[in-house]
């Protein structure tokens, strides 16, 4: 490869520098090409633009390889506390006992919310979808606390990261005690991020709160695993609201709403609603299989494919054995894990799913393990965006510590050309 790319256009050529990664990928720097030539790339869905060059997350879609800041997402999920996770994703490396200690007491130093948030949550219908919910108070936080709202410091930066660390874990337990009828409280100031997390949802007024260390572990992993996944549809979002300098919170809030989509986020809630409906329609897996190939009609196998990962998604991996193991510690016997074990065993030596490289993804299993926790189906996605958190915080303030530009695509105009107006009665 030579030091710069050739761009032909009828009789002229244009040169453009390459920029390479650390990982040995390459990308031409188009960003000239406009201004020397006046045309423009088009690539619908970005499958093959790079928005940004970033140090976060590493991914091989071909080698299932996953990397936050070098570290490989099995040994993380093996080893490491969701938080220190969210460190290390956040500024960069892991933080040592006393950096990590820092970190949890300054996020528990401002675990509260206002208490007019309630009456905002109150006034939500019983059948308001929970991430629905979650995008409008993370959204409503900004009201509350105005200083997030404009960054220019690295004390404002830390007080706005640390802000919504800690004020989103209390929605969302909210959120999940709202749809269970349950009082609303705070958190245990004595426990872990996670553990506390775990607390704030499930506890009961009526009874003594005993921690259960394998839902605790299981939700550890699962928030690592989803923490961050560089530029996919949620975390562009984040990035490009935040790319007009609109705070932390709104820019987080936006993320939440991309996520929400069934072919993002929201595919953990329909896996299991598919799953549900194989199970009611008598199991037969392979009329599902055959309706997923049938190109006229809508249905896809949720939790199948992905954008990046041709090979196989390292997290699914991951969350399949998880799963097996926290129904067998549980004592659960589901039916689904057997029902989602047969389809992915026979997509995977089915030749429409082998030729478009098509695998389970994060998604597939993760739902399955939600539910032994007793989490209801409309809140697997928001357990995604409380996993996600960590991303969308680091690329935010990556994206406003490089000074990206304002995101501003262009376009091809299709539409119709000059037109003279017509007045309403000669139309
Ligand atoms: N079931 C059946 N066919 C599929 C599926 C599926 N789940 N996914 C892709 N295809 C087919 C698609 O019809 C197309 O076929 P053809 O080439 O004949 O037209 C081909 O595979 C390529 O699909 P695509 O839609 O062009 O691929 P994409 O990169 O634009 O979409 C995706 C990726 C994840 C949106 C898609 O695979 C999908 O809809 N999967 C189901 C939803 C899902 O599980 N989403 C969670 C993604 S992982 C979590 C996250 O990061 O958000």
């Amino acid at each position: 490869m030579g030091n710069k790319a050739t761009i032909g256009i009828e009789d002229k050529n244009y040169e453009f520098d390459f920029v390479k990664g650390s990982e040995g990928e390459v990308a031409i720097d188009i960003s000239s090409l406009r201004n020397k030539s006046n045309v423009i790339t088009i690539d619908p869905g970005f499958k093959n633009t790079g928005s940004c060059k970033s140090a976060i997350t590493f991914l091989d879609g071909e080698k299932g390889i996953l990397r936050y800041r070098g570290y490989s997402i099995e040994e993380l999920a093996e080893n490491a506390d969701f938080l220190e996770v969210a460190y290390l994703l956040i500024f960069g490396n892991l933080p040592n006992q006393e950096q990590l200690d820092q970190f949890l007491f300054d996020i528990k130093e401002v675990s509260i919310v206002d208490e007019d948030l309630k009456k905002i949550l109150e006034s939500f219908p019983k059948s308001a979808h929970p991430m629905g919910i979650l995008s409008s108070l993370t959204s409503a936080l900004v009201s509350f606390n105005p200083s997030v709202a404009d960054i220019d410091s690295k004390e404002e930066m830390y007080s706005a990261i640390i802000k919504i660390l800690a004020k989103v874990p209390i929605i969302v337990a909210w959120v999940y005690r709202k749809g269970k009828g349950l009082s609303l409280g705070y958190g245990d100031y004595s426990l872990g991020y996670v553990e506390n997390i775990t607390k704030m949802m499930f506890k009961r007024p009526n009874k003594e709160y005993i921690q259960n260390d394998i839902i605790v572990s299981a939700i550890n992993k699962l928030l690592i695993l989803h923490a961050d996944h560089e530029q996919n549809c949620s975390t562009s979002t984040v990035r490009i609201v935040g790319s007009s300098h609109a705070g932390l919170f709104a820019s987080v809030s936006a993320g939440i709403s991309a996520l929400w989509g069934r072919l993002h986020g929201g595919a953990n809630q329909a896996v299991i609603e598919m799953l549900e409906s194989i199970e009611k329609d008598g199991g037969d897996t392979k009329k599902f299989m055959a309706k997923a190939k049938d190109k006229s009609d809508p249905f896809r196998l949720m939790g199948f494919g992905h954008r990046v990962y041709k090979n196989f998604d390292p997290r699914a991996k991951i969350i399949k054995i998880e799963a097996d193991k926290v129904l067998n510690e549980l004592g659960i016997k589901d039916s689904i894990l057997e029902i989602a074990k047969g389809l992915e065993k026979e997509a995977l030596s089915d030749h429409y799913f082998i030729d478009r490289k098509l695998y389970p993804n994060v998604d597939f299993y993760s739902g399955i393990i939600y539910k032994a926790l007793e989490i209801p189906n409309e809140m697997f996605t928001v357990m995604f965006a409380l996993g996600r958190l960590p991303g969308w915080i680091a690329q935010w303030k990556e994206m406003r510590e490089m000074k990206d530009p304002i995101g501003r695509p262009r376009q091809i105009y299709i539409g119709e050309n000059h037109r003279s107006f017509v007045d309403l009665e000669l139309r």
